[in-house]
């Protein structure tokens, strides 16, 4: 009943194409340290001196389509942004430190088709350490970000869709608000999100078709907000034939702490999750509001806040849910009804569902 999941085939590719960061031949490169810094294209050295920032867009501006820029050296680039062309491959092997920009991403890639980030090291407080739209065919890799405040990766909203987009392992800590937050991406592929100390949510969801996701993991996520780990959100998998036919798969959601575990709220749904191990959410550690088309086949949730369906009135009810748990040490609350719900729940919970 579980379809398959595609996953380690097609993220294998995410690492093996690439090897290590700066391997091989890259066509071009910024290395040197703090006050002195050189970029080379091909066997031409285009930059030399104390701007790191410079440097890089120098490199940059000097390749194509095709060709890789390995960035071995680290730095600050203050406010800059580093704009990622179509076919370009961009790797951050040193540690890139960022500052806040507002509206901005450190690193964005904006209409493009087949830009490539296989490796970047973050560190300091961006407004979005990653920002993109209307792009085609992205392939993120190894994204590791230490923050100190600001957003990881964001999709926007008001501007041209996405697809296929392909993510490997996604590493946040310390971001302000959420690690992952997607609008308008049809084929999207996750490897792992991984949040840490996050103020919001760790993956966020909204206006995306026809994903799988790997594994969520959060820790001390969304703390004292509504927030989740993992979040679908403004009619998540809803498909252009107006169906919630099941077109979000996600293997794993790990929660510790935090806010809430899992939400799916505003018209989401086609979604199934297939393992969940959830434990002292400091919110609901799922809340379903809304929400159309949503299993989860199996997994534990160790107290913390409830497991609850619930509804608002702007929006129609729940219905077509499944939820097979081993709930234990909080409860199983639906109210009200939902359509067409079935419940499967082992362990201790005080059951209050229709
Ligand atoms: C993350 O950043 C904090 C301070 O900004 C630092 O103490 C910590 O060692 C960093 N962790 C990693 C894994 O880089
Ligand atoms: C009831 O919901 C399940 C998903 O939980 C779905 O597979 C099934 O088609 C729904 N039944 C009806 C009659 O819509």
């Amino acid at each position: 009943m579980t379809r398959p999941l595609i996953l380690p085939a097609v993220l294998a590719l995410a690492t093996s194409v690439y090897g290590q960061c700066g391997s091989g031949t890259p066509d071009a490169t910024v290395t040197g340290e703090d006050g002195s810094y050189a970029a080379t294209v091909g066997s031409d050295e285009v930059y030399s001196g104390a701007d790191y920032y410079a440097a890089i867009t120098t490199a940059l501006d000097g390749i194509s389509s095709g060709q890789r820029l390995s960035v071995i050296a680290s730095g600050s680039i203050g406010t800059g942004i580093i704009s990622i062309d179509s076919g370009i491959i961009f790797e951050g092997c040193g540690t890139i430190d960022v500052e806040y920009n507002a509206g901005h991403g450190a690193i964005e890639s904006l209409n493009t088709e087949g830009a490539q980030i296989p490796y970047l090291t973050l560190t300091g407080s961006p407004y979005f350490g990653m920002r993109f739209y209307g792009v085609t065919g992205l392939s993120l890799g190894e994204i590791t970000m230490n923050l100190s405040d600001g957003l990881g990766i964001r999709f926007e909203r008001d501007e041209a869709a996405n697809a296929d987009v392909l993510m490997d392992i996604i590493s946040v800590t310390g971001a302000g608000s959420h690690a992952v937050e997607t609008w308008n991406i049809d084929g999207l592929t996750i490897n792992q999100v991984i949040a840490r100390d996050v103020g919001e949510c760790g993956l966020l969801l909204q206006t995306t078709t026809n994903a799988q996701v790997g594994t969520v993991d959060g820790d001390n996520v969304a703390t004292g907000t509504g927030y989740a780990t993992f979040r679908m959100a403004n009619t998540n998998g809803l498909l252009p034939d107006g169906s919630y036919t099941t077109n979000v798969f996600v293997e794993n959601v790990i929660s510790r702490g935090g806010g809430r575990g899992i939400f799916c709220v505003s018209e989401s749904g086609g979604v199934e999750i297939g393992n969940i191990d959830l434990a002292d959410n400091g919110n609901n550690a799922i809340l379903i509001e809304n929400c159309y088309g949503v299993s989860i086949l199996g997994g534990t949730v160790d107290g913390g806040g409830d497991v609850r369906l619930a509804a608002r009135d702007e929006f129609e009810n729940n219905r077509d849910i499944s939820i097979s748990l081993e709930v234990s040490g909080t409860s199983v609350v639906e109210s009200p009804c939902g359509e067409n719900i079935s419940w499967d729940i082992s362990g201790d919970a005080a059951l209050n569902v229709c």
